[in-house]
């Protein structure tokens, strides 16, 4: 397995390009087998996430080429088999439940097992389930697989009771197949949604209000191929103004959408960071050390949850105590423990971390336990003290394009033991 070893306290400057956007893209990619005809997707990020999904479209038969030194991925959605794809790939990635939606919608049958990805605590998907059933399929789950039947789908008026970015997704994409018109009401808001209904649209949709919290679906009889570019991706960009502004840095991270990162760059601002942005980048000068800032993590446009756990690190070394209230996730903490070994005095109670910065970190064997904690860890490792090795990379090769190479660029003493991982999962 792979790890990370970083030799902390370098001061991160020069540019940063940020990748597309992962969320964006596993949803886009299931998407493609909705057309009748080729689909490119252009900006996808170098992930394993990515890497996995075209694997488990070619399990289904579809033709999948990947030219990994562009990031275009050209579809050729005629399936065989839309029935049974592979667990061993399922289990690995949480958006393999967008199969249901789309084979679903196309197939009028699909049979998915229940997915995997982050261990962040409870991932309930009652609400997808809901709202097929709304749409008028039949759901079963047996021996840990989800069926899904329906002869056609029909539009229906659905409201969630929890905002969810993949209950959104996936109805939405049933719902672009379906008789009549289908309304989702208390949809979430976030930029990979509107990406996600702009390519449907680019394939024939009518899908209107993606971006707002109304999204209504006009079934239409088929959909054709397109050329779509993912989005930039506002969790990986966030991450390096993150890491920029731990490490007292000066750094430009271009290929964003500076709306996005709003709240970011809120935050930041308010710890006493200089934010500059313009057109598609934003600059970020850690002038001093971080004042504490108390956060809440919400749905978009309020403070993404992926970034908790790094800017939990971030605070661990701020004057004063900061509080983090994460109200997404029931328990995505997991990161804590790993960062009190680097010194942080961080206590959690309930669905708070409270920080007290301490003047310095300093480095340790950690072990990266989920994507964004893997993130976290490393900008704690950017800012310490002497060496930190950071175990089970795979959760950040995950959702991170070239992680190691892309912060040596910028001045971080980084690199990566038995580095082809990526490689392994690329086969
Ligand atoms: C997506 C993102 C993930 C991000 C999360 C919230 C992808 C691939 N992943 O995950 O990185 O952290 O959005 O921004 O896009 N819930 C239910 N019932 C459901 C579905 C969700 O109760 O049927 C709850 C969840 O337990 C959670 C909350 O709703 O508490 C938000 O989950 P959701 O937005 O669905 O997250 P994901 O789409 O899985």
């Amino acid at each position: 397995m792979d790890k990370l070893v970083i030799t902390g306290q370098n001061r991160l400057h020069g540019k940063v390009r940020i990748s597309g956007a992962k969320n964006a893209a596993v949803a886009v990619i299931p998407a493609a087998l909705l057309a009748n005809s080729k689909v490119k997707i252009e900006n996808l990020p170098l992930i394993s996430d990515v890497y996995r999904y075209g694997a488990i479209l070619r399990s289904l038969g579809a033709k999948v080429e990947f030219n990994h030194h562009k990031g275009i991925m050209e579809i050729d959605p005629k399936i065989k088999d839309p029935l049974n794809p592979p667990y061993e790939l399922i289990k690995k990635l949480r958006a393999s439940y967008y199969l249901l939606g789309v084979l679903l919608a196309k197939y009028g049958e699909a049979q998915v097992s229940l997915p995997g990805g982050c261990d962040i605590g409870s991932r309930p998907i009652d609400q997808h389930i809901k709202g097929f059933e709304a749409l008028g399929a039949k759901i079963e789950l047996e021996h840990g697989m989800i069926k899904a039947k329906a002869s056609k789908l029909k539009g229906a008026q659905i409201y969630l009771d929890v905002v969810s970015v993949g209950a959104t997704m996936n109805i939405m994409l049933a719902a672009t197949l379906a008789e009549g018109q289908t309304i989702i009401e208390n949809a979430a808001k976030e930029p990979h949604i509107v990406d996600v209904a702009n390519f449907l649209n680019a394939m024939g949709a009518r899908v209107k209000g993606a971006g707002t919290d109304v999204i209504k679906i006009q079934g239409v009889d088929r959909l054709k191929g397109c050329t779509h570019m993912v989005i930039p991706d506002q969790i990986e960009a966030g991450t390096y103004m993150i890491a920029a502004a731990a490490t007292g840095g000066d750094v430009v991270i271009e290929n964003v959408i500076p709306k996005h990162l709003d709240p970011v760059s809120a935050k930041l601002r308010e710890a006493g960071m200089k934010i500059e942005e313009d057109g598609d980048y934003i600059r970020v000068r850690g002038v001093q050390k971080p004042k504490n800032v108390n956060i809440k993590t919400l749905p978009y446009p309020g403070f993404p949850t992926d970034l908790q756990q790094p800017i939990t690190a971030f605070l661990s070394i701020a004057n004063g105590t900061s509080i983090v209230t994460e109200t997404v996730w029931e328990s995505r903490f997991k990161h804590v423990d790993e960062l009190k070994r680097m010194g942080a005095n961080i206590k959690v109670e309930g669905r708070s971390a409270i920080i007290e910065g301490v003047e310095c970190l300093s480095g340790a064997p950690v072990r990266a336990t989920d994507l964004r904690a893997g993130a976290a860890l490393l900008i704690a490792a950017l800012t310490a003290e002497g060496q930190t090795e950071i175990f089970d990379v795979y959760h950040i090769d995950r959702g991170y394009q070239q992680i190691d190479a892309k912060l040596r660029n910028i001045g971080a003493d980084i690199y990566r033991v038995n580095g082809d991982y990526l490689k392994s999962v690329a086969k």
